[in-house]
């Protein structure tokens, strides 16, 4: 591993070490800490945009960036179209980047078609992204997982959609959804 300078749109980092967003982890004095000791770009957890949408008063403490060293990106996840561009469009004014979250395992996620349930329906994703870029002032990356199970690699034709679309840069996650967080992460042959 070696350090570079780093450039997602026309936002520079400072080195290439960037901090994965971890719900109940990478939260305020988290990402302080990370920063502190060279990160040169941190994230928040993945926020619901329906919580940003509603204005849900523990959601928003999720998007506290007050005393950090920027860059800074905030995750979004959803599947609702509105609800994700509002989002976009708000938290665009409190941090550098905007990370859409196509990866997320979860049932509770998954079962309302957000997170990593987005990579079964690439329409619906592509118009999420679409969208998202055009109302973000700030560049807007995704993070996919590889695919969703080993009959479902779709990593690759993703990526390209997500390129399309406007999207800076991507993170893959090399597991499937159904590997959870289990066998070794890996983007070669299945
Ligand atoms: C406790 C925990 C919470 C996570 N939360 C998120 C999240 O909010 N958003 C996301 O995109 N990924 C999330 N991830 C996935 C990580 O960002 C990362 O992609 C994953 O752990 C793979 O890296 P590893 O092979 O080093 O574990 C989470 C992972 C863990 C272990």
């Amino acid at each position: 591993m070696y350090l570079k300078k780093l450039k997602i749109g026309n936002v520079e980092l400072r080195n290439n070490i960037l901090l994965a967003p971890m719900a109940g982890i990478t939260d305020l004095p988290f990402r302080l800490i990370c920063e502190k000791y060279g990160a040169g770009l941190t994230c928040t957890e993945m926020v619901s945009s329906k919580g940003i949408y509603y204005n849900d008063a523990k959601t928003k403490l999720l998007l506290r960036v007050e005393g950090e060293k920027r860059p800074v990106a905030a995750q979004i996840f959803g599947s609702d179209v509105d609800a994700m561009k509002y989002a976009a469009e708000n938290v665009s004014d409190l941090v550098d980047i905007i990370d859409i979250n196509m990866g997320c395992p979860a049932p509770k996620i998954v079962k309302n078609g957000d997170g990593s349930k987005l990579l079964l329906n690439l329409e619906l994703a592509q118009k999420i992204a679409e969208e998202v870029v055009k109302v973000s002032k700030v560049p807007v990356t995704a993070k996919i997982r590889k695919g969703w199970d080993s009959e479902t690699i779709v990593a690759v034709e993703t990526a390209q959609m997500l390129e399309h679309s406007g999207v800076s840069a991507i993170t893959i996650h090399g597991r499937t959804r159904a590997e959870y967080y289990s066998r070794k992460s890996r983007l070669g042959d299945y």
